[in-house]
């Protein structure tokens, strides 16, 4: 159990690594103000869940190792495909909302195992610092559906 949950640890690790190389590319795409301002502000926050995985590693007293997350590197592959298509700056935007929340309920995904994990073997520090960012990713995803329904679809709705 603790292996596994070693293994979970590596691979958000990995994940948040490579989805922090990929979002300036992200941002520089996005049109929208207020997605551009939630770009920005998850692009922050993913910065800040890097080092709270280092603390994870730190309180449990092992050295902070990423594994190179395939799921999440088809998910960007996903993203840099979509990308590379001409599109309207709205269905653009929307399209991208669509990427971020795959990219967000995966991670959910993965700090829900991990903190359960966490839980599970008494680690309470690493808990609460893994599920910090589990409500981080949460609020994003809630966000970007707002955004979604409340204007970027809309527009998107004429192209
Ligand atoms: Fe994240």
């Amino acid at each position: 159990m603790n292996d596994l949950f070693m293994h979970q640890l590596r691979d958000l690790y990995g994940a948040e690594q490579q989805l922090l190389k990929a979002m300036p590319k992200m941002l520089a795409k996005t049109t929208a103000n207020e997605l551009q301002q939630a770009f920005t502000k998850h692009m922050e926050e993913t910065q800040n869940q890097v080092k709270r995985l280092e603390q994870v590693f730190q309180t449990l007293g092992v050295k902070a190792e990423a594994e190179k997350c395939k799921a999440m590197e088809g998910l960007l592959n996903e993203a840099e495909e979509f990308m590379s298509h001409n599109a309207d700056d709205a269905v653009m935007d929307a399209g991208l909302i669509a990427c971020a929340q795959r990219v967000e309920h995966y991670e959910i995904a993965g700090y829900g195992t991990a903190c359960t994990y966490a839980k599970f073997l008494g680690h309470t520090e690493a808990l609460n610092l893994l599920q910090e960012t589990l409500s981080e990713e949460k609020k994003t995803d809630e966000n970007l559906s707002y955004i979604a329904e409340n204007s970027i679809n809309i527009k998107a709705e004429h192209h």
